[in-house]
């Protein structure tokens, strides 16, 4: 039996903020971010929007792709970096709101890589049995992070200039980071089919703790007593700290790698994939795995000019648009990869169902 994709779904908030946009916030510029990244804009949910509430648009979308009833799904899994609240995850949440019944459901903190771990579990537990149907969703509102202030009215449209000096001084100290993310969510309902040859044929999954300063969080944990004070939020411990250059270089290393392993344990080689999903951070690292692999641009599509980079959403964002402009042809294969914050990372290989 295999493991298939029968539907999927995004949610995007419909709010757009531009390069020219944080320009106007911080010592940024459009030519500064689309050089290094590629991002051109991104999505940003409003305050009181939460990954539980994307995720659960998104997962009604691809249940309505799926033509599955709420009923039909046995586990939900979520994967987010950015839970609406410290405790509990975003699983029950999403499974409330979806109108799930009171199926297994639960949170991965594996950040970029939340995805690929997702779709692997899901396919584990269709494989064993233990489950008929499977919701992996990747949500996240990034928004929370970015200490924008009294800019977040500049970026909302809601007055004009000026900034204060306060706030223009911290988005510019953040502005290494924070220019990267945006907001959104994307799921896909998996089910079963008998042909074996199909869906899911392999799969690498690595994790390398030592990597865990790339980037993280520091503050705001349990480690710290109390776990969250005003020193850490003087310190800036609750902003992502990122060592930016290394964390593009084991990105470059780490996706190829596992690319060529999950290949080589399937007796296959790179020509016969016809489409890789990668992690959507930057499009220079999208191009470095490209050359690596020896691959064409167009076998690995980008769409981070729109989003930016949105951590656990990002391979199901892109799938679903890959699907919707025929891109995922039956019978071909397609190879998912991601490395994330953990640092978590690896590849899967997707053969798509029916006959080329
Ligand atoms: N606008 C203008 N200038 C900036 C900005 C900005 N948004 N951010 C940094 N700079 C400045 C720095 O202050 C620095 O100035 P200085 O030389 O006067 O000190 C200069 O630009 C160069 O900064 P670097 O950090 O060295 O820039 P680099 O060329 O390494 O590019 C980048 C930074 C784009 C973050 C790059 O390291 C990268 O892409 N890394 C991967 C990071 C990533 O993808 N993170 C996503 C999260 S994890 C994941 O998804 C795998």
């Amino acid at each position: 039996m295999g493991s298939v994709i029968i539907g999927t779904g995004v949610a995007l908030p419909s709010r757009v903020v531009t390069n020219d946009d944080l320009s106007a916030i911080m010592d940024t510029s459009d030519e500064w971010i689309r050089s290094r990244t590629g991002v051109q804009q991104r999505h940003i949910a409003d305050p009181g929007v939460g990954a539980s509430d994307l995720a659960a648009e998104a997962v009604a979308e691809a249940l309505r792709n799926a033509e599955m009833a709420p009923q039909d799904v046995d586990v939900l899994i979520t994967a987010t970096m950015t839970p609406d609240q410290y405790a509990p995850g975003i699983a029950g949440m999403v499974q409330e709101r979806s109108g799930l019944g009171h199926i297994a459901a639960f949170d991965l903190r594996q950040q970029c890589g939340g995805y690929l771990y997702g779709l692997d579990l899901a396919d584990a537990l269709l494989a064993s049995g233990k489950a008929r149907c499977v919701v992996v969703v990747g949500a996240e509102v990034h928004s929370g992070y970015m200490p924008y202030g009294a800019s977040w009215e500049i970026l909302r449209g809601e007055r004009p200039g000026p900034v204060d000096p306060v706030d223009h001084a911290a988005a510019t100290e953040a502005r290494g980071w924070a220019v990267l993310f945006g907001d959104g969510a994307g799921a896909a309902v998996l089910t079963t089919e008998e042909d074996p040859g199909t869906g899911f044929i392999g799969s690498v999954l690595r994790t390398d703790g030592s990597h865990a300063d790339l980037i993280e969080v520091l503050g705001v944990g349990f480690r710290h007593q109390p776990y969250v004070d005003t020193a850490q939020l003087e310190a800036r411990a609750h902003w992502p700290s990122m060592n930016g250059m290394e964390l593009f270089r084991q990105a470059v290393i780490c996706m190829p790698a596992a690319v060529r392993e999950v290949l080589a344990e399937t007796d296959l080689t790179i020509d016969d994939v016809s489409l890789v999903i990668a992690h959507q951070a930057n499009d220079r690292i999208l191009d470095a795995v490209r050359k690596q692999l020896g691959i064409d641009a167009e076998l690995i599509p980008s769409n981070i000019a729109r989003y930016g980079n949105t951590t656990a959403a990002t391979l199901p964002i892109l799938l679903h648009e890959q699907q919707a402009a025929g891109r995922i042809r039956p019978g071909s294969l397609v190879c998912f990869t991601a490395f994330g914050a953990g640092a978590h990372w690896g590849a899967s290989l997707y053969r798509v169902p029916g006959t080329r």
